[in-house]
């Protein structure tokens, strides 16, 4: 099965830090593949690094065939790359739908109904977002991602502070779409969920990949229960 994404040697530094340190993946189409790592080792720049938020210093980046590390965030998003942010950035006076029309090149108040509808929050498409709970701030956000059908979809610690139940139509919500063929890269702290909704996982440990396997393997594997209880 040929990869998703591929990442090549890709190295990322902020002045005296290596966020990330010559790191090579694959993320195989129609799975959830996690990411996972103490706090700090790289994660978020990593997906930063993908949807081009952070120009790579060096290394190579390739989506579905094509190279696109250094494309321009809104060319790579076009081209089929989702991401949702570690912290909400939905404009709090405007509307949940407001906010899901403002996706650019989505004028479809049906699409985002029918979203919106999906993770059971029709009924609040015209309270403003700062007015949503936490919870339900995610959620919007992660129904503005799917607003423009992205194939693969970067999830930054979308359960952090999200309550079981919310957590709950989150999950079955991604399970749905895998359904519908998607991919899906995640991070996140929230370790029963990586191993149950994970196919495959990479550890990171100061910007380096440590270790990659099955999430029983990585449960099980020394260095990455030294990294993260090591110190
Ligand atoms: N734009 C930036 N400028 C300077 N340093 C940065 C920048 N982005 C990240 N870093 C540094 O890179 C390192 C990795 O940070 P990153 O946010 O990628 O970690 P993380 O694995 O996502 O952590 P967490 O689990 O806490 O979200 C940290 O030392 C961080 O301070
Ligand atoms: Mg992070």
């Amino acid at each position: 099965m040929a990869a998703l994404l591929q990442l090549e040697g890709v190295s990322k530094r902020f002045g005296g830090v290596q966020a990330v340190n010559q790191v090579s993946l694959e993320v195989q189409p129609g799975r959830v593949t996690g990411v996972i790592g103490p706090n700090g080792s790289g994660k978020t720049s990593l997906f930063n690094l993908i949807s081009g938020v952070v120009r790579a210093d060096s290394g190579r980046i390739v989506f579905a065939g094509r190279e696109i590390t250094h494309l321009p965030p809104y060319r790579i998003n076009a081209l089929g790359i989702g991401r949702m942010f570690q912290l909400t950035r939905l404009f709090g006076q405007m509307t949940a739908l407001e906010n899901l029309l403002a996706v650019r090149g989505s004028g479809d108040a049906r699409r985002a109904m029918e979203l919106l509808a999906f993770v059971g929050l029709d009924g609040l498409a015209h309270e403003y977002a700062a007015n949503l709970s936490y919870g339900q701030q995610k959620l919007v956000e992660f129904v503005r991602v799917m607003m423009a059908d992205p194939q693969l979809v970067l999830l930054d610690e979308p359960f952090a502070g999200v309550n079981p139940k919310m957590e709950e139509r989150l999950i079955a919500y991604i399970r749905e779409l895998l359904q519908q063929g998607k991919t899906f890269l995640l991070t996140d702290h929230e370790m029963p969920i990586i191993m149950s909704l994970c196919h495959e996982l990479f550890v990171m440990d100061s910007g380096e990949l440590i270790a990659h396997g099955s999430p029983a393997a990585i449960r099980e594997n020394p260095r990455v229960i030294e990294a993260y209880f090591g110190r």
